[in-house]
């Protein structure tokens, strides 16, 4: 096969091996929106849908709003791949038992939150090896002082006693995940953001570099949601490691508890239900609650609580997640208890993700000069 590396050339080879999605994707660019053909492109291809989510710690409900409403929702539009992303709970220190609890727990959760196993592709990074690889092939096209500036690696660096070069390298892994699948979009939540940039200018590098290899994929954010706060410290991130306990509020969370958390969330000393992330933090914070578990809009809710003060806001705030977590925790406990079919699904889905991974992954060597066995 010959190598071509001039952008703007056909790239045939590496196009009949990728079965056409990057000449595609390409030629769409001058066709116009290449989300305006509503589930597939301009060539009759389904759109591609990828994320993945981290199998340690307990999922919460600020998961709930970035992740997994959102993978349930995009699963309808195209080809959808849902990655637990195992390899990536490793780049700081861990409990390898929690680890492979934690595996099957977030399967468990994907599938109580709306997936459907006959629609998405559901599978564990490390039982698809091109990801590792891929890892390590763009790390060569990825920019040493880019990885550093990082929010999540500064955050861990000034944190952590030891910091890993995988805490580092992280976003380079998170790069490969999406490019191996040709994706066209990402949903995310909104502290993923930088990560999808950097992965946007890898691809480009690359493409510019070896010639038109990947998809540009583009991030997806909830319209509300997409930063749900701790409800304790409105300035800081829901999140499974960090923040206080008490105003975490996981997915696993009988009513009471929910209910205490909400109640005791942090407020100002005003009593208007007013959406102002600046001067009201704690309160606009639940105002974005409200709507991502209601489907209201912002201003909906602060018309309904027009001069209705904290309380009864609080108590609807509660009784709405708790409405959107019930269902899913009795399909969840129903899913967890059978670990054999958590496992029969991850090994369909681990197939399917390598047939479709392995096209990609070999024009990156082929492209890059490798010589194949
Ligand atoms: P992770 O496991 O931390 O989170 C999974 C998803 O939940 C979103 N999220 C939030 N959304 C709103 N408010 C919050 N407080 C909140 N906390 C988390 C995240 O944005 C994410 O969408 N690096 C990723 C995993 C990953 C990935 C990928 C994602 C690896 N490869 C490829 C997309 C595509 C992560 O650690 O997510």
């Amino acid at each position: 096969m010959r190598v071509r590396a001039r952008l703007g050339e056909p790239l045939d080879d590496v196009v009949d091996l990728l079965g056409g999605r990057v000449r595609a994707h390409h030629d769409q660019q001058f066709w116009g929106s290449r989300h305006g053909h509503g589930t597939q492109d301009t060539f009759g291809r389904a759109m591609r849908i990828f994320s993945g989510i981290q199998p340690s710690g307990d999922p919460h409900i600020g998961n709930y709003s970035g992740g997994f409403r959102q993978y349930a929702q995009t699963q309808e539009q195209g080809e959808a791949f849902f990655c637990i992303v195992d390899l990536h709970a490793i780049t700081i220190q861990h409990d390898p038992a929690a680890l492979r609890d934690g595996t099957l727990d977030i399967t468990a959760m994907l599938f109580a939150t709306g997936l459907d196993p006959d629609r998405s592709t559901v599978f564990v990074q490390s039982h698809v090896t091109a990801h590792a690889e891929a890892a390590w092939l763009l790390s060569s096209v990825t920019s040493y002082g880019q990885l550093g500036r990082m929010t999540q690696f500064k955050e861990r660096a000034a944190e952590e006693e030891f910091v890993s070069a995988a805490v580092f390298t992280y976003p380079v892994l998170m790069a490969g995940d999406i490019l191996l699948y040709q994706t066209d979009i990402v949903p995310i939540g909104d502290d993923q953001r930088q990560h999808l940039e950097l992965t946007r200018d890898v691809a480009q590098r690359f493409n510019s570099r070896y010639g038109e290899t990947f998809v540009i994929p583009d991030a997806v954010f909830p319209e509300t949601g997409g930063r749900v706060m701790n409800l304790q410290e409105p300035a800081v991130k829901m999140s499974k490691s960090r923040g206080a306990e008490s105003g975490t509020v996981l997915m696993l969370d009988p009513p009471e508890t929910v209910r205490k958390k909400v109640k005791t969330a942090v407020t100002d000393s005003g009593t208007d239900v007013r959406y102002d992330p600046d001067e009201k933090p704690g309160i606009s914070n639940l105002i974005e609650l409200l709507t991502v578990v209601t489907g209201n809009s912002i201003q909906d809710v602060e018309a309904r609580y027009d001069g209705s003060g904290y309380g009864q806001f609080k108590s609807d705030v509660a009784d709405a997640i708790v409405e959107v977590l019930e269902p899913i925790q009795v399909r969840y406990r129903g899913l967890r208890d059978d670990p054999a079919e958590l496992m029969r699904l991850l090994t369909v889905g681990a197939e399917k993700a390598r047939a479709v991974s392995a096209p990609t992954l070999a024009a990156m060597y082929e492209r890059l000069g490798f010589t194949r066995p």
